[in-house]
């Protein structure tokens, strides 16, 4: 559903199933997009004529203003609706809002909403000559979200072959996760761990190709790669943690603790980071972290999404003419 007949990127879903050439022209892509703060922001004519919604029903900080400034600068007109005064808060279903939407003339949807399959739904349903790009959904995938963590990792360390790289924390509410092991998988990363209390595992992870660890130290040695999780408080319906101040004492990641990792190894976090709830303010802060990096590269990898569906829906329209 996301590719089209020829293989290229319509919308961007889930990072599952997405051919290994796909995932690696997105970071070639973005890599040409990365430009860093502090330097002229050149902009693209890539999305000119054209306008991206971007319809957040969760919260969000990072993700939706990094949306907007990709949007802005490919040159796209860009509306972030304002779901929290809109017509949905009326009663509204999310049909008659995105066939609103579409009769105002836009080209893009980049959604993100509490539910595990909104931007599937959406993709199905839309006008067929727009794009959606998931921006998260529920607790099933955040796939910008991965690939600008795999393009942080490609940068530090560029051969996925060898790396040892564990995703810990809060495994079972975390799209971001999901996301991540899948592209991992798909770019022959050489061990993907996941360490997590047992309550905060969810059952059959094993058979996503991980290696399960409930113990912190065991999971943390010889580590290329850290990739530390929120505690996903929102999604969790029932106590599933005895008290953050023990979390923290078992799996928060200290000082101390990264030393079990390579000397080389890098620190991740997609954020919000909560210090002192799973890592510590002198890690999060430390030399091995790359946290902000991974919020610069998000401009760039959605940049790179956000040109290659809208090239997508260019060649689609060709094809069209043509027959
Ligand atoms: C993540 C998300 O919303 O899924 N954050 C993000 O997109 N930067 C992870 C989280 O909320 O913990």
């Amino acid at each position: 559903m996301q590719l089209t007949a020829d293989g290229k990127l319509k919308h961007f879903l889930t990072t599952e199933g997405i051919p290994p050439l796909l995932l690696e022209e997105i970071l070639d892509r973005a890599e040409q997009f990365v430009s860093l703060p502090g330097k002229a922001q050149v902009k693209a004519p890539l999305l000119r004529g054209k306008t991206v919604m971007n319809l957040f029903f969760e919260n969000s900080t990072r993700t939706r203003t990094t949306f907007e400034l990709a949007a802005k600068r490919l040159s796209a007109d860009l509306v972030n609706l304002d779901i929290r005064n809109s017509a949905t808060s009326k009663g509204e279903s999310l049909l008659d809002t995105i066939r609103n939407i579409e009769a105002m003339g836009c080209d893009m949807f980049v959604v993100r909403h509490s539910s595990s399959s909104a931007a599937h739904f959406i993709a199905k349903y839309c006008a067929p000559h727009i794009s959606v790009i998931n921006a998260g959904d529920g607790r099933h995938a955040h796939p910008t979200q991965a690939m600008l963590d795999m393009l942080t990792i490609r940068q530090h360390k560029p051969d996925f072959t060898p790396l040892k790289i564990a995703i810990v924390g809060d495994i079972k509410h975390s799209r971001v996760a999901r996301s991540e092991i899948h592209a991992l998988n798909t770019l022959c990363a050489g061990e993907i761990r996941v360490i997590a209390p047992i309550t905060l595992m969810p059952n059959g992870i094993e058979d996503m190709g991980v290696k399960v660890y409930t113990n912190m130290e065991e999971g943390l040695k010889d580590l290329d790669v850290v990739i530390m999780l929120r505690l996903q408080h929102e999604r969790m319906n029932t106590a599933q943690l005895p008290s953050v101040r023990e979390y923290y004492a078992r799996y928060g990641l200290t000082e101390e603790r990264l030393k079990l990792a390579k000397p080389d190894a890098i620190v991740m976090h997609p954020g919000p980071v909560n210090r002192g709830v799973e890592i510590d303010s002198r890690v999060a802060d430390g030399s091995q972290s790359v946290i902000l990096q991974q919020v610069t590269n998000g401009v760039a990898v959605r940049m790179a999404v956000m040109s290659m569906a809208i090239a997508s829906q260019a060649s689609l329209a060709k094809e069209k003419g043509a027959s």
